[in-house]
């Protein structure tokens, strides 16, 4: 019989950029691992994820590529897709929400809410940038953190202080298109009133009921996530807006709503839905199976989604009527890499793609370091360091070790058949006695999402293992007392056969070649525990075992660091910007560029990047405030032949009125140089 049935769900990750070590450390892996287990207890799960394909964060890069949004979705959707599953993340569907069947469900979702008066139309005021025809939305805009004073928040939320906002929160907002300060203009939107869900939703995190009727054990959430939560809620919740002025997105499907969209974290969750929907069409199974009744939603996440997953969808999911909420959030923390943070726009990362290239032969052992290090209540940090100590220390010197030893002796000994259990002494029931506690021990460790310490339990086990074969030394007794022998190699077997079982759900590849060294096939989470899986007489493989787990040399270390070192070189290239829209010959000879001659400079008081010149241009001399002090010094510049756009209007710079602009060349470390002209041309020479 089935048991209950579950839907779990790895977030959505943007199609915007490949997948890092720190995405699978915190989201993915342990939401594989959770699944894997699940599964071996015959739970009826279905395991759900997908692209996220919507949003500013697609059509920004998009546009600092200088290609389209969906060249840069259908770029990213397929390199995640083959690392998920090249790297053996068992996700049921992997799904996109540009997808026919999203747009659909989308729509479809927020028609329900819109006709149910779930939203509130309204119409505010919002930063619109007029050389780009466009509304200023999350992140098309920044300005100054009102809560932190981080001068790069963005128009949604801040990443330093990590505080909640909307575009008119930020002071001096910029727009991210043209970098002008943007002028507020009209439009309307539909407004979700989260104020008005304060109270059940304080209810129903606090204590998990929900109309009064128990949903889930509030204990069992992360405090990390009942915090992050409450204090939303207890700060005041505030309508927002789900709809967006994009051109990228799902459509509002309403008459009169050209030009807007679902703001993406309406749309994103939904593809949750979707992304069922599209597997149970691909396999003959009911989705709202996986949505309604007493089935568990568990959402893998980061713990910036917390708010999205913990509050927004609920609610979402509540007004739409007749669906279930998330029985838990697991939400990880952040992972370090190598004393810095991950990032995609420094390159400072282990890029999942290409560890699978680089290594495709250690992939179980990089799911063992992360899940050892995995960041569940607070942030942790992978070092290359850590990645082999972790690799030779345990994994081979523990598990590799002991396994190899059972097998090998077993072949020595007994030709690879599983030898008989005779009189068993107190060590021998004290081990048996142990192994049969495992089972719960992992089960409920997994079930309270402590993978990291689920893992280290199966390893205990193969600690255990170890332990037993020192202390009982059959190669010693194999002279004297093969009785004994017999016994202790039916329990090293024994406990070997476990071994697959324990780490099926974190070390799928290596429980599979442990269970090949046995010829016992996979084994199933009912006889985990068991000291009789294989039968006596039971033949093991007889050929030589490769090495299990080899080890990590530092060679191999040291590579790995060097790689990194030279992608934060190579990181701190600006991009090439894409060549600017054309301009006609009429527009350049327009400008009037002329050679001037640098005759006097100072520095401007206040300032660390501005310099005052006296240039003759031929024409005249004139004052032109220069940013260049952080690159030259006044006396390097005095007698500097320069190019100089004349004809700029005067604008006044610190109360200084610069007539001019001073022409730089900068290289891609953003060092400048004067355009100078050769010898012999003289101030006033046009540059044309
Ligand atoms: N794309 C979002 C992120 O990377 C996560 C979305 S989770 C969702 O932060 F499922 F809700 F889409
Ligand atoms: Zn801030």
């Amino acid at each position: 019989m089935k048991n209950k049935k579950y839907t779990v769900t790895a977030a959505l990750p943007y199609a915007n950029g490949p997948l890092h070590l720190g995405h699978v450390a915190g989201v993915y892996l342990p939401a594989d691992i959770f699944v894997r287990f699940l599964r071996m207890k015959n739970e009826d799960v279905v395991f759900i994820c997908g692209s996220d394909e919507h949003g500013a964060a697609i059509t920004l890069r998009a546009k600092k590529e200088g290609i389209t949004p969906q060249e840069i979705v259908d770029k990213y959707h397929g390199i995640n897709k083959k690392a998920f599953s090249d790297f053996g993340i068992s996700f049921d569907i992997y799904s996109r929400t540009s997808n026919a069947i999203h747009h659909e469900t989308a729509q479809d979702f927020f028609t329900v809410l819109n006709n149910k008066g779930s939203f509130i139309e309204k119409t505010t005021e919002q930063y619109y940038d007029e050389e780009f025809g466009q509304f200023l939305a999350d992140r098309y805009i920044t300005g100054t953190c009102p809560n932190c004073q981080n001068e790069n928040a963005y128009g949604d939320q801040c990443e330093k202080c990590g505080a909640d906002l909307s575009p008119t929160d930020l002071i001096n907002p910029i727009s991210t298109l043209s970098g002008k300060t943007p002028p507020l203009k009209e439009t309307s939107h539909w407004f979700l009133p989260m104020d008005q869900h304060e109270d059940w939703l304080k209810i129903w995190i606090k204590e998990g009921k929900l109309d009064g009727v128990q949903q889930h054990d509030p204990k069992a959430w992360r405090n990390q996530v009942n915090g992050q939560c409450m204090s939303w809620i207890d700060g005041g919740l505030h309508p927002r807006a789900m709809t967006r002025d994009l051109d990228w997105g799902v459509k509002v499907p309403l008459p009169n709503s050209e030009g807007k969209v679902l703001y993406v974290w309406l749309d994103a969750p939904i593809g949750y839905i979707s992304a069922t929907k599209e597997w149970a069409i691909e396999n003959n199974k009911n989705w709202e199976e996986y949505w309604t009744g007493d089935t568990k939603l568990v959402h893998f996440i980061g713990k910036d989604n917390i708010v999205f997953h913990a509050i927004i969808f609920p609610i979402l999911l509540k007004e739409h009527g007749n669906l279930i909420l998330p029985d838990n959030v697991p939400a990880y923390e952040f992972l370090n890499l190598e004393g810095d943070k991950f990032s995609t726009s420094r390159n400072w990362a282990v890029w999942l793609h290409e560890f699978i290239e680089d290594h495709p032969n250690q992939l179980d052992e990089l799911k063992f370091v992360l899940t050892s290090i995995a960041p569940e209540s607070k942030d942790a940090e992978f070092t290359w360091k850590e990645f082999q100590a972790r690799v030779n220390n345990e994994l081979a010197d523990i598990l590799g070790n002991f396994v190899n030893r059972a097998v090998v002796l077993t072949q020595k000994y007994f030709e690879g058949i599983v030898p008989k259990l005779n009189e068993l002494t107190e060590v021998d029931q004290d081990v048996l006695a142990q192994l049969a506690g495992y089972p719960e021990k992992i089960e409920g460790l997994i079930r309270k999402y402590k993978l990291r310490e689920a893992q280290s339990e199966a390893m205990n086990l193969a600690r255990l293992g170890n332990k037993y074969l020192a202390e009982t030394e059959p190669w010693k007794l194999a002279k004297t007392d093969m009785a004994r022998v017999e016994t202790i190699l039916n329990i090293a077997l024994q406990i070997t056969a476990n071994l697959t079982i324990a780490f099926a759900p974190f070390l799928p590849k290596k429980a599979q070649q442990i269970a090949d060294l046995l010829n016992c096939g996979e084994l199933g989470w009912d006889v985990f525990g068991s000291g009789s899986i294989l039968p006596i007489g039971h033949q093991i493989n007889t050929e030589k075992p490769e090495i299990l787990i080899a080890k990590v040399d530092d060679t191999f270390v040291e590579k790995q660091i060097a790689k990194l070192e030279a992608s934060k070189v190579a990181n701190t290239i600006a991009p090439k910007t894409p060549q600017k829209e054309l301009v006609s010959f009429d527009d350049f000879t327009k400008m009037d560029i002329r050679i001037g001659e640098i005759l006097a400079a100072e520095s401007v008081p206040k300032s660390d990047k501005l310099l005052k010149l006296l240039v003759d241009v031929g024409v005249d001399k004139r004052t032109i405030v220069s940013g260049i002090a952080e690159h030259f010094k006044p006396a390097d510049v005095i007698g500097k032949k320069v190019c100089v756009l004349l004809n700029l209007a005067p604008r006044a710079i610190r109360g200084v009125t610069s007539e001019g602009m001073i022409l730089m060349a900068e290289n891609e470390e953003g060092k400048l140089s004067f355009v100078s002209p050769q010898d012999g041309f003289g101030a006033g020479s046009e540059v044309r």
